[in-house]
């Protein structure tokens, strides 16, 4: 297994729609592998989640996986290691929430995004099964966040007032309490 370069924000790879895979590369040795390569490249960085375009590999990948004690995002509730292939994601309902995000390619800055509360993603597994699950609250937020990166899409797109932008360093100076606090709200929400 190696750990991936990151492209970051600029990167013509990160605005194009990534292609679906094919079931039978899904099932190669090489698409496997790159598979292994993106959950290290993750854990490694301590992303949240990870798009296969943030490593200039534009195919309708992504990995997510929160443990209890991410440095970056210590509010986050877990989500255990899900690989999405070829996902589809539908918004359930009207409910919105904020959601201060950030992302492996955009370094050192923060901001606001409105998501939805409850989605519905389909998406092929790494073994090529089929899941059709709801995910709701902010794990919802990290869903649409990483579906966003497969067709070109990045957070910063979103961030309806741009006076939330922060580098992280302030963010958990002047804007880290009031988030927790609001987000938590939305983990009992949705208990998730
Ligand atoms: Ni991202």
């Amino acid at each position: 297994m190696s750990i991936l370069k990151i492209a970051t924000l600029g990167e013509p790879v990160l605005r194009q729609r990534a292609r679906e895979l094919s079931t039978d590369e899904l099932a190669s040795a090489r698409w496997q592998g790159f598979i292994d390569d993106l959950i290290e490249t993750m854990r490694d960085a301590d992303g949240a989640g990870i798009a296969a375009p943030q490593v200039f590999t534009p195919v309708r990948v992504a990995v997510i996986e929160v443990k209890g004690n991410n440095p970056r995002y210590p509010y986050k509730p877990p989500i255990p290691l899900t690989v999405l292939v070829n996902p589809t994601l539908t918004p359930i309902g009207d409910e919105r929430f904020d959601n201060y995000e950030g992302c492996l390619s955009v370094p050192d800055l923060r901001g606001v995004v409105q998501r939805h509360a409850r989605v519905r993603v389909q998406y092929l597994d790494r073994q090529g099964q089929p899941h059709d699950v709801e995910v709701k609250g902010v794990s919802a937020g990290t869903f649409q966040h990483e579906c966003d990166h497969l067709d070109g899409r990045v957070f910063v797109d979103g961030v309806g007032d741009p006076t939330t932008f922060s580098t992280w360093k302030n963010w958990e100076r002047h804007h880290k309490a009031a988030f927790v606090e609001r987000i938590t709200k939305v983990v009992e929400r949705y208990g998730s």
